[in-house]
């Protein structure tokens, strides 16, 4: 979203070519530094205010051109120091968000997981819980190909990178305005920034939000660093010319572009003068959305 900030999308559409484009370079450039700066910060000094500045968001996101940027390499957020490499996981199928706000005006945004369905498969004898297999958010190989430690190695005591992105965001007075996060292993922070965009940047409501096709690039070097297409799902997703779409990417863009059904599980709540609007994904089984 700190990259977003400093491209216009005033007068836009979100399914407009150049917004898939934008939000698409965007996600490029903040995996980069995902991927190479994230991991548990109790084994790794990961840069966070570093990797929020505005103004190296500012040169971050002036690397944006008309053309699709191929996969970006990390930057130099202020404050890094410590040796590592970019490295990429995998999605699974096990995890849990609710977004609650309670008449009081207090509210919690959690998102829960044994990463894959059944966890790990190993049910604990006696207590009725599945043990999780959050190992598999490891980076399994220590080094890069150049030898460079990854931040996100496999380390004793320590805790696995996670995607998960439960969100509270607050207005200028501290008071909440809306609250959201998703399942969907590493595509959650896709499916959470471009909804969260939706309401602030195209005015749609929380399950108008929801319901618009994603658009992803997750900046992997291997053959999915294609720009994702989400395939409409009819009744579910706003319905949309996905082929035309996918050419102008690709034609007009350079984007090596994948057309794919994607499973979020979204939920969202947005404080109104008039109340709490709720919207759910029909992606996923789940609550229903509304006022
Ligand atoms: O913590 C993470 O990022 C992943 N283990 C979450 C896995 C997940 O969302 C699976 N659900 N679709």
């Amino acid at each position: 979203m700190g990259v977003l900030e400093h491209v216009d999308l005033q007068d836009m559409n979100p399914l407009d070519e150049e917004v898939v484009h934008l939000f698409t370079q965007a996600m490029r450039i903040a995996f980069a530094d995902r991927n190479k700066y994230v991991a548990d910060s109790d084994f790794i000094t990961v840069p966070v205010e570093g990797m929020l500045d505005k103004d190296y968001l500012e040169t971050r996101a002036a690397l944006i051109g008309e053309n699709d940027l191929g996969v970006v390499d990390p930057g130099t957020p202020p404050g890094v120091f410590d040796p590592s490499a970019p490295g990429m996981d995998e999605p699974g199928a096990g995890t849990s968000h609710v977004s609650i706000v309670d008449r009081f005006g207090n509210a919690l945004s959690m998102t829960t997981t044994i990463e894959s369905s059944f966890g790990n498969g190993v049910m604990v004898a006696g207590r009725g819980f599945l043990l999780n297999n959050q190992l598999t958010d490891f980076n399994f190989q220590p080094t890069s190909s150049a030898g460079e430690l990854i931040a996100n190695r496999v380390q004793p005591g320590k805790r696995p990178r996670s995607s998960m992105a439960p969100t509270i965001v607050l207005d200028l007075d501290g008071q909440v305005s809306l609250v959201t996060g998703s399942p969907g292993g590493f595509r959650i922070i896709g499916y959470t920034a471009k909804t969260i965009m939706n309401v602030f940047d195209f005015g749609l409501d929380p399950q108008e939000a929801i319901n618009v096709p994603h658009y992803q690039n997750t900046n992997s070097s291997s053959p999915t660093s294609a720009t994702v297409l989400e395939a409409p799902i009819s009744g579910v997703t706003l319905d949309y010319d996905v082929a035309a779409l996918e050419s102008d990417l690709e034609e007009g863009r350079g984007h090596a572009v994948g057309v794919t059904t994607l499973t979020s599980g979204l939920s969202l709540i947005q404080v109104t003068p008039s109340g709490l609007v709720g919207g759910a994904d029909m992606r996923r089984d789940g609550a229903i959305g509304g006022r």
